[in-house]
């Protein structure tokens, strides 16, 4: 081969790959994986797939994730992040549920990623309390804790408006209060074990308490 010809060969792939590099140090935040596709989503959540028995999520838990049924959560504007952490427990023993656990089993990751960036972008339904006469309870609970349990403010996690932060705590406002129960329920007793904060918070907490917070939580927006 041509001596000459040579350097000049790689001189050009040191330039391509130097371009190159650079290119891909501008685009490295959006490498990694595949971004969630919400209109897949959509469409897994309101048809299943039977061929693999995958049942209709919208079945239980409602158009754009508005649950009517108390026992089911409402899902709407619930965290993608939060969403998809729930699936993936609910396949493996940290969150064990007759109905959600085989039924998660069928989803693939990226079908759970996609479900929780269609549900993300849904408006969160709003609900309301039903019990007058806990009302106070419920509202000191969430926003001043219980002293004499070390029971801390939910308001400090979930925030005041029962909002939550994205990608580290759930929204919770405006939730059945049934399923809110159920939960907090679950956590104290170690049925429900992906939320080791919550089952500290949960343990010292009587029924009465967690009727009281769930019910005032129904009616945050
Ligand atoms: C037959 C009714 C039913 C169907 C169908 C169903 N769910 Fe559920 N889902 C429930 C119930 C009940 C719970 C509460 C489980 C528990 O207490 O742990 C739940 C809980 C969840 C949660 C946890 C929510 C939270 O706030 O922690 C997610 C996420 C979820 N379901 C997503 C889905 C998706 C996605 C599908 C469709 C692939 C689906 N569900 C289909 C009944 C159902
Ligand atoms: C130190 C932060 C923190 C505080 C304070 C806190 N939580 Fe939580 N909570 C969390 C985290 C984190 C999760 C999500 C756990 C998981 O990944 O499953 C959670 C989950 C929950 C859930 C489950 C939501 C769902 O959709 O299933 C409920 C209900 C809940 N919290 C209620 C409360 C209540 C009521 C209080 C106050 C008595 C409270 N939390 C205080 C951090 C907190």
């Amino acid at each position: 081969m041509n001596r000459a010809f040579f350097p000049v060969v790689t001189s050009f792939f040191v330039a391509v790959l130097a371009l190159s590099s650079v290119a891909y140090a501008a685009d490295a935040p959006k490498a990694g994986p595949a971004k969630a596709d919400p209109a897949k989503g959509e469409a897994l959540y309101t048809n299943g797939d039977a061929a693999r028995n995958i049942t209709a999520c919208v079945s239980c838990h409602g158009a754009a994730g508005a649950s009517t049924i108390s026992t089911n959560p409402k899902l709407g504007g619930q965290h993608a992040a939060y969403i998809h952490k729930q699936l993936t427990n609910f396949q493996g023993a940290d969150r064990n549920n007759p109905i959600m656990s085989p039924l998660a089993k069928l989803l693939t990751d990226d079908e759970m990623k996609n479900i929780a960036a269609y549900l993300d972008a849904q408006a969160a339904k709003p609900g309301a309390a039903r019990n007058k006469d806990t009302l106070d309870l419920g509202k000191k609970i969430y926003r001043g804790g219980i002293a004499e349990k070390s029971v801390p403010a939910c308001a400090g996690c979930h925030s005041p408006n029962g909002a939550g932060i994205p990608a580290q705590f759930p929204r919770i406002g405006g939730q059945h209060q049934d399923y809110t129960v159920a939960e907090l329920t679950n956590f104290r007793s170690g049925v429900r074990k992906n939320g080791p904060m919550m089952t500290t918070i949960a343990k010292d907490m009587s029924d009465d308490e967690i009727k009281a917070v769930a019910d005032y939580i129904a009616g945050l927006k």
